[in-house]
């Protein structure tokens, strides 16, 4: 593990992480969203590689990262004028567009798909590394499978310490959720995945904008697009419900609750926004910022998730959070942990 900061490149650790790259091992790096676990996305043997030490379905794609935007060519078939309008406007940052692969583009690396999901990062270690890697890094979310995405690279550690050749640290990642996917290949753009980059803002470019209809509810009879989207990948070990209503009604619920709880001897907890502890008789009580501040909750969903997992707690209630901006990705991401399980009170 090597720590580097985003203002002070390392040459010397960007040149060997680059061969490590290079010669089919893996890397862990920073970026702007989570971390990612990197490895050539046009060696079939990487692709391997990472799935077997996510413990991910090989069937579950991986999003291609690039360093600038004249490597796009290669790896897809045809580039059409939405994503040049959407790479202007969005790249690099927190934005992966689906578009029709290339044949040199492993299907190891698509899942088997004709398509490939590509994104530039904003995070300059992560663009200097893929530069120094030939180009072309393939990198999902550096958790173990199942596990919620780290934010920081302790995170990554505790996931794949032993699995990977290298983690380079960048300190906490500053948006804490994964980028927004959105799908060019079929009829309309279509959002895939929200993100920090929303719905609103793509179609300040695109004009219309749909979203899979699988992601703010259990859709179950219906596949979502995204491979990846199917799989229950943020559930806590907890038991987790979301609790929607008004302030007074969602305190009173949950509080009810946890007594019940309390007395089963279950360990009980809470997350919710501004001061939480003062509010809830949970165990363990957290807060994910001030009330209203979605990007301070997308920062730390996650972090929490793993605390709760650490702390063993056994049952968790969750406010609702307003789905305005990024908070609509927050309440994606809650209502996956969650299962679904929502009480109106
Ligand atoms: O912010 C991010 O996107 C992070 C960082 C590391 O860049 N990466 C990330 O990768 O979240 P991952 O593998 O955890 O999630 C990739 C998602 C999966 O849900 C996958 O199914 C979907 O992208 N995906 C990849 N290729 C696709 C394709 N060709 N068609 C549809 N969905 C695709
Ligand atoms: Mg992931």
């Amino acid at each position: 593990m090597i720590r580097m900061e985003e203002a002070h490149i390392d040459g010397t650790v960007i040149r060997e992480a680059g061969r490590i790259l290079r010669e089919g091992g893996l890397v862990a790096f920073p970026t702007e969203t989570v971390y990612g676990l990197g490895g050539d996305a046009l060696n079939p043997q990487s692709s391997r590689k990472i799935y077997a030490a996510k413990g991910r379905p090989s069937d579950n794609p991986l999003i291609i990262h690039i360093a600038d935007l004249d490597a796009l060519g290669l790896i897809v078939r045809e580039i059409p004028e939405c994503a040049v309008r959407l790479a202007e406007r969005f790249w690099p940052g927190p934005l992966t567009m689906i578009l029709h692969k290339s044949e040199r583009v492993p299907y190891e690396t698509t899942g088997g798909l004709d398509t490939v999901a590509v994104r530039m990062p904003v995070n300059r270690t992560a663009r200097e590394l893929i530069r120094a890697a030939g180009g072309y890094v393939a990198a999902p979310s550096a958790n173990r499978s199942g596990r919620p995405s780290p934010t920081a690279a302790r995170y990554v550690a505790e996931d794949l310490a032993g699995r990977v050749e290298m983690i380079i640290d960048g300190g906490d990642a500053p948006i804490g959720l994964e980028s927004t996917i959105v799908d060019l290949t079929s009829d309309r753009p279509t959002v895939l995945r929200p993100g920090y980059i929303t719905r609103q803002q793509l179609e300040e470019v695109l004009s219309q904008v749909e979203e899979d209809s699988t992601l703010m509810r259990d859709d179950s009879g219906q596949a979502p697009k995204a491979p990846g989207m199917k799989y229950r990948h943020y559930a806590p070990k907890g038991d987790l419900t979301i609790v929607r209503g008004t302030q007074e009604a969602v305190t009173a619920y949950i509080n009810a609750r946890c007594q019940e709880l309390k007395e089963k001897n279950k360990k009980t907890g809470v997350i919710g926004s501004g001061a939480v502890s003062g509010k809830y008789h949970a165990d363990v009580c957290k807060s994910v910022g001030e009330r209203g501040d979605e990007e301070a909750a997308a920062r730390e969903l996650y972090r929490i998730l793993r605390e709760f997992d650490d702390e063993c707690v056994e049952v968790i209630y969750a406010e609702a959070f307003a789905e305005s901006g990024v908070g609509r990705a927050v309440m994606n991401r809650l209502l996956k942990a969650a299962g679904y399980r929502v009480e109106e009170v």
